[in-house]
């Protein structure tokens, strides 16, 4: 596997390789990886002839006070598990490689972003603005250096995928979106490289996520299809915890994420999120 660190450089190699008329993928992570990670990476490797994965501690996405400095770093580990998983290309540069060097203030007003709209600034853009601005924004310069025909994304961070898959539509990107499905472990917590951070009180604590959505499921089986009904229920789950601080518990349209009355017109979409502990988690499942 091949490490590359500059834009230019896996730009190179990608378009060495559409020269050739082969087909690549990208898998955008953050690191820490996972089996969660490394299901995008089989998925894209099943998929397109070369698969290039990144690395990359995006400082942008990061609100003041969220936890950019202290995020699981460990590049060596990673490397092995990509090549392992069939990983052709890692591209794992560093903050200047892709801001510039002393480009001290990241979000003076100074820089070009993208900026995503109002699908950006409701529940996680809410509860972290500008978070899908720095997503968005490398994201698009990650799309713009690897050029993959396709590029993977877990539905574990359904809002992401949304953000992305308008971003990639309205702005031309021609590259194909492929959101894949969330990996969890035995008791339903999702894979998470945050979960690290949790003890092992709250690690037992954080399934209240998954049972909330269990919960919301189950309630749409019986046919309940008031959402207020649903969400409520939703969020006593949540509420139940000692270690839990529900932030919300929503039941919402899986394209738009516009609130709904009652379920059955259009695909609907549960997502959930809480603090435990000081780790702040997301979830969410199809109805
Ligand atoms: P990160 O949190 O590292 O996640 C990278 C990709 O892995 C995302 O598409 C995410 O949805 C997916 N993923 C994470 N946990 C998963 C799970 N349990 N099952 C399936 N897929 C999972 O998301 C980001 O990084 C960043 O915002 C990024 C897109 C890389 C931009 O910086």
């Amino acid at each position: 596997m091949q490490v590359y660190e500059t834009p230019g450089a896996v730009r190179r190699a990608s378009e060495g390789w559409r020269a050739e008329g082969l087909s690549v993928g990208l898998v955008p992570t953050m690191g820490a990886l996972h089996e969660g990670h490394l299901s995008l990476v089989e998925r894209a490797a099943a998929g397109c002839d070369r698969v290039v994965a990144s690395v990359f501690v995006n400082p942008t996405q990061f609100g003041a006070g969220e936890d950019f400095e202290r995020y699981p770093r460990d590049l060596k580990r990673d490397a092995g598990m990509l090549s392992a998983a069939g990983c052709d290309a890692l591209f794992a540069p560093d903050v200047g490689a892709m801001y510039g060097a002393g480009g001290t203030d990241l979000l003076s007003g100074e820089r070009t972003f993208v900026e995503v709209g109002r699908l950006g600034e409701v529940f996680e853009g809410a509860a972290r603005p500008g978070h899908f601005r720095g997503v968005a924004t490398v994201v698009a310069m990650l799309l713009l250096a690897a050029r993959p025909h396709r590029a993977y994304f877990g539905e574990k961070d359904y809002q992401q995928l949304l953000v992305l898959k308008k971003m990639v539509r309205e702005l031309h990107f021609g590259v194909e979106v492929v959101g894949c499905p969330i990996v969890r472990e035995p008791d339903g917590l999702a894979l998470s490289s945050r979960n690290a951070y949790l003890s092992s009180e709250e690690r037992e604590a954080a399934t209240a996520l998954f049972r909330a959505l269990e919960t919301g499921r189950s309630l749409y089986r019986d046919g309940v299809r008031k959402t207020e009904e649903i969400e409520a229920a939703m969020m006593e789950v949540l509420r139940a915890g000692s270690l839990v601080r529900p932030d919300y518990a929503a039941v919402v349209d899986a394209e738009s994420l516009a609130p709904l009355e009652r379920l059955g017109e259009s695909e609907a979409r549960a997502l959930v999120a809480a603090t435990v502990g000081r780790t702040r988690l997301i979830d969410n499942a199809a109805l």
